[in-house]
């Protein structure tokens, strides 16, 4: 089908999982949390760019009192020889004793959660939860636990809903993997 290919920048993506399986993994991901937190004082916090489309339809079904924030992930060149260090930018939310639950797109290699987490950890939240729309397993290369898992998929380069190939592609409410003809 023709329209299961799509163009982004210099490279095709083909249709890999329909926005109706999306939304059936988040309802099914919001079930649980909402039956796990309910009675704790939760603040969700998206991280940007690329959970700005996962956090907006998992926080509509999320029943109980609860906040939500955002943040955003700024690489820059570290003067350590670990290169590129992630620092986190926008927090102004007290989430000091608070249940935090961390909404990502994805986890890949881990690099960036695991800073993510470590530098959260400063501002002294109750705990610190993971819940990530997409986990690549084979790329996995950390050690801590994620908590929730929407879906689990291929170690292939994607794009759509919210995620981006250089900026692009993110406006697409299918997800789509690098199509090599
Ligand atoms: P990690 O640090 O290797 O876990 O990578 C996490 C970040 O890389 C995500 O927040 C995404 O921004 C990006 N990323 C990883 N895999 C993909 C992909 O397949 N498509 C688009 N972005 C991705
Ligand atoms: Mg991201």
């Amino acid at each position: 089908m023709k329209m299961d290919i799509i163009q982004v920048l210099d490279k095709k993506f083909k249709k890999s999982i329909p926005s109706e399986q999306i939304q059936e993994a988040i309802k099914n991901l919001a079930d649980r949390l909402n039956n796990d937190l309910k009675d704790k004082d939760v603040i969700f916090i998206g991280i940007l760019n690329g959970a700005f489309m996962f956090s907006s339809d998992l926080f509509k079904n999320i029943n109980f009192d609860c906040q939500i924030t955002f943040l955003k992930v700024a690489s820059y060149q570290g003067t350590s020889s670990s290169g590129n260090v992630k620092r986190l930018i926008g927090i102004n939310e007290n989430i000091e004793n608070k249940t935090v639950v961390i909404l990502e797109d994805i986890i890949d290699s881990g690099i960036t959660m695991q800073s993510i987490i470590k530098q959260l950890k400063g501002y002294e939240p109750a705990e610190i939860k993971i819940a990530t729309l997409l986990f690549k397993p084979e790329a996995f290369k950390e050690d801590f636990a994620i908590d929730y898992i929407a879906l689990e998929i291929p170690n292939d380069f994607i794009v759509g809903y919210g995620l981006d190939y250089n900026g692009f592609g993110r406006n697409y409410a299918d997800i789509y993997t690098l199509y090599v003809e």
